[in-house]
């Protein structure tokens, strides 16, 4: 059974309030906090205080996820803002063995994630510590973009280090799943979603692609 992430950044912000209502009624199990900083992507979207306000609003599993130049700097402060899940770029700054044991010390999951030129042997050396490998399926930064097609066999390939080893890390793909492209991620366990999903068919398609 996959887990359904929807990815906030295609809510409406002005209405951000109403959005993560609308989510919190249907079946979703987490919610997906892209926070940008302007450096290691070229967009800025929102930081801690917002992921504490959206918190304090919504039952789900905050998963989020860091496209930060810096990440260790603020792992504290997405950690006391209350995600569950702190998501990082393997291709950031900073000592990644130290950045996942730090997410744990505070009683948090740790996931780290891949751009799409970013291969697995790049992270294959932390795959026993992490609860979390995020595919990214586009290049990070927007929303709207086009599902790149050699996310799939990154996919299967950890998919199988995964089964061999026994390990327990959540396979997450991010970055143009629709109705389409989502039988390329069959051997995912969570499915980000965002522009497909924001409409008024928004609950219905968040149990089609869990199917
Ligand atoms: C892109 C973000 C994604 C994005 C997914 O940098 O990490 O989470 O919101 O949106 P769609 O589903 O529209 O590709
Ligand atoms: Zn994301």
């Amino acid at each position: 059974m996959k887990i359904i992430s929807p990815s906030i950044l295609s809510c409406d912000f002005l209405n951000l309030e109403q959005g993560i209502n609308d989510l919190n009624n249907t079946s979703c199990e987490w919610l997906h906090l892209d926070v940008m900083d302007g450096n290691f992507v070229p967009n800025i979207t929102f930081g801690y205080q917002l992921v504490e306000k959206i918190n304090n609003i919504t039952p789900k599993v905050l998963d989020v996820h860091l496209m930060l130049e810096n990440p260790q700097e603020y792992i504290k402060k997405f950690a006391d803002a209350g995600s569950d899940y702190i998501t990082f770029h393997v291709e950031a700054n900073g000592d990644v063995k130290e950045i996942i044991d730090e997410i744990h010390s505070y009683g948090k999951k740790a996931g780290i994630a891949i751009k799409p030129n970013t291969s697995i042997s790049e992270i294959i050396n932390y795959l026993p510590f992490v609860d979390l490998v995020l595919v990214m399926s586009v290049e990070p930064g927007f929303g709207g973009q086009t599902f790149i097609a050699n996310s799939e066999e990154k996919i299967n390939e950890l998919r199988q280090i995964k089964d061999d080893k026994q390990y327990n890390f959540l396979i997450s793909v991010d970055g143009g799943i629709n109705d389409k492209t989502k039988n390329k991620a069959n051997n995912a366990d969570v499915l980000v979603s965002g522009s497909y999903l924001f409409d008024e068919n928004m609950a219905k398609k968040i149990d089609f692609l869990r199917d």
